[in-house]
């Protein structure tokens, strides 16, 4: 049997554009996994399971949405969120690689810039792409095909490999997913917030063309009174984000518009549990992209 490759699909162009070209290479001896954390975006794992039919991949999707809830039970900590959920992601990650025999590399879709990071040894920038690293403790030997090139060029591979110009440029999206977009504890209700307001976000955005560098709905900690359908409703409150940056170092709140009203109207009305909506008009700095 051929040296077998496994590599983590994290929903984001870099890992895929790696794994399409990796494909035309090493065809069936490359395994993709996808971890189902179930902090994902509405509707993001069956997006990654059309993706990579469409480019032909061998996926592997481990759901493993039970084992991080259980984890993060409790935890409000966004530190410590983070600390947990790179762990899990690692464990998980270390289990799928026991199941392909002979397996003995590690693809990844590490890009210069991951590596420009690292290097500077900025703590903060690092921690982002350790979240959801891989386990290079395994033994493996490395192949990072996209470690010599910019963002910019790896969308323009993406392109030239035939995938979809709406996927080549989406937004950012963090490893530790909507654990950092829901403030406290996360419960299954506030989940099911975060996914929901944030597909109407988006809807409204692709609506009205407005393409920002990055764009979610954070569902806070707080309740506050409101009223649905004729009665008192005490519920919970989201914050709408919508900010543009080039490189996500420094960005700006450029979009203000009445629209925006209609929008929480929507969000009040269509997802359950949401009293009211706030936006969100702080820069970075002094803000950061994401609330925690
Ligand atoms: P901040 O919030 O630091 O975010 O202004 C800058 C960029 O990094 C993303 N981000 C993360 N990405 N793991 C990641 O992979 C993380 O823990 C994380 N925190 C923030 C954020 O979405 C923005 O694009």
């Amino acid at each position: 049997m051929k040296d077998q490759i496994i590599l983590g699909l994290s929903g984001g162009v870099d890992s895929l554009v790696a794994a399409v070209s990796l494909k035309m290479e090493y065809n069936d001896a490359l395994h993709c996994v996808f971890i189902d954390t179930g902090l994902m975006r509405k509707n993001e794992v069956e997006e990654i399971k059309h993706l990579a039919a469409e480019h032909h991949l061998n996926l592997t999707v481990i759901d493993a949405k039970e084992r991080f809830l259980s984890n993060l039970k409790g935890i409000t900590d966004p530190e410590e969120k983070r600390k947990i959920i790179g762990r899990e992601f690692i464990n998980v990650f270390k289990e799928a690689a026991k199941e392909i025999p002979n397996c003995k590399y590690l693809a990844q879709g590490t890009i210069k810039s991951d590596i420009e990071e690292s290097k500077k040894g900025d703590g903060f920038v690092k921690s982002h792409h350790n979240v959801g690293g891989l386990p290079q403790e395994l033994g493996f030997k490395l192949i990072e095909p996209l470690r010599e090139l910019t963002k910019d060029e790896v969308r323009k591979i993406g392109l030239k490999l035939g995938l979809k110009k709406e996927f080549v440029y989406r937004q950012p999206f963090p490893g530790p997913g909507l654990a950092v977009r829901i403030l406290g504890e996360i419960t299954e209700e506030k989940l099911n917030i975060a996914k929901e307001s944030d597909y109407i976000l988006q809807e409204f955005l692709r609506k009205n063309k407005i393409k920002p560098f990055q764009s979610f709905t954070v569902v806070l900690d707080s309740k506050s009174t409101g009223v649905k359908d004729g009665k008192r409703n005490y519920a919970y409150v989201v914050a709408v984000r919508i900010i543009d940056s080039v490189d996500a170092r420094t960005g700006k709140v450029t979009y203000f518009n009445k629209k925006l009203t209609e929008l929480a109207s929507q969000i009040v009305k269509e997802v359950p549990g949401v009293s009211r909506v706030v936006y969100d008009i702080t820069g970075k700095p002094p803000g950061t992209i994401e609330w925690e």
